[in-house]
């Protein structure tokens, strides 16, 4: 963990269907899908793609590549999305990383921006992420950007296959008094 400082340097751009290539690096290899399930296949990353490029009306989320440095480099991919969780509606949140980028702190201050944007949607809806337990460095992630960790459980990713998953969550903000 080395140079810790294009951290400070880092910006959301919404997702683009140019960002295909971004997509191929970080769900098309299995050394950084390890954690979640192995490669997809080309089909399923371009339907991704296509997916993660449309911007949807209020509560349908969105996702970003991740820009850093002062050249803009893109770094990786972040997001929220709705998805149901004990009966609720929730948002939930996910993040990469390029191998090149990682161990500087990007996906914290990335991550760290998407729970502001989630929040700042104003729908009571909690946030939560579902790392698998071995994942150590997602799991430091949630404990840095103030997320609670609400214990183990069996979470179902990508579909059909179930992994021990950590469940951290904040609370959507109580409504403000008038
Ligand atoms: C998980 C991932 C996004 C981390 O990205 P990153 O930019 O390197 O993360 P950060 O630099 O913000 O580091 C976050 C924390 O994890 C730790 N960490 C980073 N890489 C680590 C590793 N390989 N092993 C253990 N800890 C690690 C860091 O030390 C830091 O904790 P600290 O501040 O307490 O030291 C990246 O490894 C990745 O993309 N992995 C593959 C995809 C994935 O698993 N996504 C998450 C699904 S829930």
């Amino acid at each position: 963990m080395t140079d810790r400082t294009v951290a400070t340097d880092l910006a959301l751009r919404p997702w683009s269907v140019d960002d295909l290539w971004l997509l191929e690096r970080l769900m098309g290899d299995p050394a950084t899908t390890v954690h979640l399930g192995g490669p997809e296949t080309p089909e399923k990353i371009r339907r991704r793609n296509a997916d993660y490029s449309v911007t949807g009306e209020a509560g349908s989320g969105a996702m970003f590549a991740i820009i850093v440095g002062p050249d803009g480099d893109v770094a990786g991919s972040v997001g929220y999305w709705p998805g149901e969780w004990l009966g609720e509606t929730i948002w939930e949140i996910g993040w990469s990383v390029l191998p090149e980028f990682q161990g500087r702190g990007i996906a914290t201050a990335a991550t760290s921006l998407v729970v502001a944007r989630a929040s700042a949607e104003g729908l009571p809806r909690a946030i939560h992420a579902f790392p698998s337990v071995e994942n150590t460095a997602s799991n430091a992630i949630c404990r840095k950007v103030g997320l609670t960790l609400r214990g183990e459980c069996d979470f179902e990713y990508p579909r059909g296959s179930w992994m021990r998953c950590n469940d951290w969550a904040v609370d959507p903000d109580p409504p403000s008094a008038v």
